[in-house]
């Protein structure tokens, strides 16, 4: 099903014809009325709208998270949305890293063990030990060489932040989705997790697909995709503003 034969011009993403239904009581809601949109590689996609949109419900149908009512999703190739769910979960630890609004850390574990985590339950791990030495680099490469060893408790929430980036760029994923990855931070702690989220894109060549409020943040990426009542209503390529040196 891979779609490596028309090399690079093969999309990352694939949304097509995608709705989503859902019934609160007997009403029935339609959160997603029919999205098309494809992303390719290397695409830093800015996903905005207005509270209610859709933009989450869309993020988690991206990422595998959620099943469509009608429509598909494809990533790298794969239609996801017809798998099972063993196949799926396997498919979405490869493919995909996600980076939360809450952070969604492990408490009981450490940065150092949190950002492992993801290595240790994919199938295709490689030796431990260099599943930490990639840890402790992307810890590093957030700024965190001397928190290895904390817990979520003990770490601001700029801190966890970064901890839940490195996390999710552990396995190497092609693709990375944030949902409002700042909307808890103040603006330097959230300006800090921006800068930090476009290096690591940058670094491994990540596809970005970026779920924000704020038009200051959504400036840097080359696309700008925008929901409203759950349906696209701008699709436009900008020119991205270029981060701060660091
Ligand atoms: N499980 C659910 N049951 C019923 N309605 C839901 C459910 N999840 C979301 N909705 C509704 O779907 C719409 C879209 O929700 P979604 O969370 O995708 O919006 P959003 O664009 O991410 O908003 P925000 O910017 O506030 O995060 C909202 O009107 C919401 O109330
Ligand atoms: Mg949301």
């Amino acid at each position: 099903m891979a779609l490596h034969d028309t090399g690079m011009a093969a999309p990352m993403i694939v949304v097509d014809a995608l709705r989503k239904s859902l019934y609160t009581g007997s009403t029935l809601v339609e959160i997603l009325k029919g999205i098309n949109f494809s992303v390719t590689p290397g695409e830093f996609v800015a996903i905005m709208g207005a509270s209610g949109s859709g933009k989450s419900t869309l993020l988690g149908l991206l990422a595998g998270l959620d099943n469509p009512t009608s429509g598909s999703v494809s990533l790298h190739g794969t239609v996801i949305s017809s798998l099972p769910e063993d196949k799926l979960a396997a498919i979405r630890g490869r493919t995909v890293g996600f980076v939360f609004q809450s952070y969604q850390l492990i408490p009981t574990l450490t940065a150092l063990e949190n950002v492992l985590l993801p290595y240790e339950l994919n199938d295709e791990k490689g030796d431990r030990q260099a599943g930490l030495r990639r840890s402790r680099q992307l810890l590093e490469a957030v700024g965190l060489s001397r928190r290895f060893d904390h817990y979520p408790v003990q770490l601001s929430g700029g801190e966890q932040q970064r901890v839940a980036l490195a996390r999710a760029f552990i396995l190497r994923p092609p693709i990375v989705l944030a949902d409002e990855p700042t909307g808890n931070l103040d603006s330097a702690n959230g300006k800090q997790v921006l800068d930090l989220l476009l290096q690591l894109n940058r670094a491994e060549g990540t596809t970005l697909v970026l779920v924000t409020h704020d038009p200051e943040l959504a400036a840097y990426a080359t696309r700008r995709i925008t929901l409203r009542d759950g349906l696209v209503v701008g699709d436009d390529q900008q020119t991205p503003r270029i981060a701060d040196a660091q």
